[in-house]
């Protein structure tokens, strides 16, 4: 008999990919994905750690499904990802609905431990194994839309002193680079068009090499572009000391790579950018993204920031809305700090207070709002190459992405799902622009 499994999912892409590789481990022990927790034989919450309060919201969401639970005694409910890692059997201390506990580098074990579950044991695994977690778990089996993740890298040597990741999700370790491109042959077997490498640090990429070598990123991208029928490649998310100059090169000379770039800067101070730890100054990360533009002037660029980090004054903020000015971004996300358990930031005098951070979160917000809307309205008139993916919210149309991540919606057939074709954009609207087929 199947069982039913919701999985709710938090935080960035490879939490989105790490749960769809959870439900398909489960897939062998009888398990099939469901939309709601409403009778549910599992609950898998697969959490985030990056800003606050994330613990308290896994509290808080486990205890709205007691009534499931009195409901259904034998439903089994699960805590995975990077909350499970840092809080581990405390999770179980103080919730004790909780039967099962699992960190982003063991859900491979996720069968052995669901075995545990129906002989009425709990099961918790927080470990950082020797084993590589991708080569324990089951091939890909289930077919897949236009588009799919793909991790290449996980875990971060960075240690920028805001940031639980290194400690999360460990150091930094690439796969094999003949077990991706078989994974990504896989997946382009199964429908897939475009794929994101992922990787906290995805650029640091430096896997072993079909030839024996080590591989960068830049070569991985090239040989994955080889595989016919994949269209488009993209990667996220990166630091700018790893931009090497095969990797800008990639952005010239690789037509599967798309236009767009996610480097995130976080703060436009030198004093803050040290404070960070980001190991690079303002200066570095502009020239940077001028000797990337001048290879690919159209490239849409994408940031991360953070306002309020300690001891930012309102002139070093205004740095980081000067630099904003002074680069341009397509696309960006911005937070206040916020101070994280066991990070080296948290030790650091001249808090910012919440008002002052929130301010010049709405400041900033505000600049990065205008920015992305002259991006969006500039594609006025402009053909763009649309990957459909799916049918729009009216009925007779098709939703897809530019090679700049726009969403495109476009009056066309459901056919065209999987295919890319050329739409001249016509209108531009909140969050998406309106084309037509050519
Ligand atoms: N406070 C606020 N933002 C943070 N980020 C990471 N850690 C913190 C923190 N402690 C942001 C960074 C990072 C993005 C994924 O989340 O901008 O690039
Ligand atoms: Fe965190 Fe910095 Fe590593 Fe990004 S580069 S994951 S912000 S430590």
């Amino acid at each position: 008999m199947t069982k039913k499994l919701f999985v709710k999912t938090y935080g960035c892409q490879m939490n989105v990919y790490d749960s769809e590789r959870m439900a398909e481990a489960l897939g062998g022990e009888g398990y099939e994905q469901v939309d709601s927790p409403e009778g549910a034989d599992m609950i898998l919450l697969n959490t985030c750690h990056i800003r606050e309060k994330a613990a308290e919201k896994v509290y808080s969401e486990l205890g709205r499904f007691r009534p499931l639970r009195e409901a259904n005694p034998d439903l089994k409910i699960g805590v995975a990802g990077c909350v499970a890692q840092a809080e581990g059997e405390e999770i179980m201390r103080r919730q004790p609905m909780v039967d099962l506990v699992v960190g982003p580098q063991t859900y491979h074990r996720l069968p052995k431990m669901v075995q545990a579950l129906e002989n009425g044991e709990k099961a918790l695994d927080t470990d950082f194994p020797e084993e590589d977690k991708f080569a324990h778990l089951p091939k890909l089996r289930t077919s897949r839309g236009p588009t799919a993740f793909l991790t290449v890298q996980e875990g971060c040597d960075k240690f920028c002193s805001f940031c639980v990741v290194p400690y999360t999700r460990g150091a930094e370790v690439s796969r094999s680079a003949e077990r991706l491109l078989g994974e990504a042959r896989d997946l382009v077997e199964r429908g897939v068009r475009e794929i994101t490498l992922l990787g906290q640090n995805v650029n640091a990429y430096h896997g072993a090499g079909a030839d024996g070598a080590e591989w960068g990123l830049a070569r991985l991208i090239r040989e994955m572009a080889g595989i016919d029928g994949l269209e488009r490649i993209r990667f996220t998310t990166s630091h700018p000391n790893d931009m090497d100059d095969d990797l800008i090169a990639a952005h010239a000379d690789c037509d599967k790579l798309m236009p767009y770039l996610h480097l995130p800067v976080q703060a436009g101070s030198d004093k803050i950018l040290k404070a960070m730890n980001r190991k690079h100054t303002r200066d570095d990360y502009i020239r940077l993204i001028e000797r990337i533009r001048a290879v690919r002037p159209d490239l849409h660029l994408s940031g991360d920031f953070i306002v309020g980090f300690p001891g930012e004054t309102e002139a070093d903020f205004e740095q980081t809305l000067d630099l904003v000015r002074q680069v341009g971004y397509g696309t960006a996300y911005s937070f206040k700090y916020s101070a994280r358990p066991g990070t080296p930031a948290m030790e650091r005098d001249g808090q910012v207070t919440d008002a002052e951070a929130s301010d010049r979160l709405q400041r900033l917000q505000g600049l990065l709002g205008e920015q992305q809307r002259a991006t969006q309205d500039a594609m006025v008139g402009r053909h763009v190459r649309v990957l459909f993916e799916k049918p729009g919210r009216e009925p007779g149309q098709m939703v897809g992405k530019s090679e700049y991540l726009h969403a495109v919606h476009v009056d066309g057939p459901a056919e065209l799902r999987g295919q890319i074709a050329p739409v001249e954009i016509v209108e531009s609207r909140t969050n998406s622009l309106r084309g037509r087929l050519i």
